[in-house]
């Protein structure tokens, strides 16, 4: 489903320079949840940027399904994040100007489905998140883990069938973490694709595969 051959990105130049990823190769096959591992810094949120469209800015072959991402323009690749994809970030990356519904609707619009359908499933998730009181609320208002929370949310909303999570329970308490973990598990029997960055083994137990990343690439099974 996904095939990353030879991925280099390099950022800045000079003494400023360094490469993030070093000729990185992954396969990732449909219905698969992996679990990539390694110290800060060696990579893992490039790479998953990488994955997950949001960067365009490096070189080596990226296979999605038949298409050859690396001849694609970025705003076709855009489009490949919008349909596919769902991406919990590191730092939350929530739309501060809107509300915490507001966030949950932008990747339903994407996908053209209509408002009273859209409704109905952020309302769903806030429930099944136990943040429907949240729902008018601003996300500078809310604390980490319910922002946090809230980026989980907007990655899963429109069920995705490929779902990119960055540390998704770094700022959650265990319990909470527990049921990110139960819903990743439970999308990824459903048929999701998911793809997880996480520094905790107990999150890395729930995944089927851990590929340890050591400084820019040189990843392991
Ligand atoms: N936008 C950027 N500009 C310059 N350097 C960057 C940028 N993003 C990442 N880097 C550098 O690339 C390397 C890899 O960073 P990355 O964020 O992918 O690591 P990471 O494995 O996700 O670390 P962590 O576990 O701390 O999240 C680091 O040396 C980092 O400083
Ligand atoms: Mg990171």
């Amino acid at each position: 489903m996904i095939k990353l051959r030879g991925i280099n990105r390099t950022f800045g130049r000079g003494d400023e320079r360094t490469d993030a990823l070093r000729g990185v190769d992954l396969d990732i096959t449909e219905g698969e949840f992996l679990t990539v591992m390694g110290p800060s810094g060696c990579g893992k949120s490039t790479l998953l940027s990488v994955v997950g469209m949001l960067d365009s800015e490096w070189e080596g072959e990226y296979h999605l399904y038949d298409q050859a991402v690396h001849k694609l323009k970025p705003k076709h690749r855009i489009d490949l994040n919008r349909q596919y994809m769902g991406f919990v970030f590191q730092q939350y990356h929530l739309i501060d100007s809107v509300t915490v519904y507001e966030n949950l609707e932008i990747p339903l619009s994407y996908r053209k489905i209509p408002s009273g359908e859209r409704a109905k499933m952020v309302d769903a998730i806030l429930e099944r998140f136990q943040i429907a009181d949240k729902k008018k609320q601003y996300p500078s208002s809310l604390s980490g883990g319910t922002q946090q929370l809230v980026g989980v949310a907007r990655a899963v909303v429109a069920n995705p069938k490929i779902l990119l999570a960055d540390e998704p329970t770094g700022n959650l308490h265990s319990a909470q973490a527990r049921e990110i973990m139960e819903l990743f598990q439970e999308l990824n029997r459903g048929g999701t694709t998911i793809m997880q960055v996480t520094h905790s083994e107990t999150n890395a137990a729930y995944g089927m595969r851990t590929v340890e990343m050591l400084d820019g690439g040189a990843l392991k099974n």
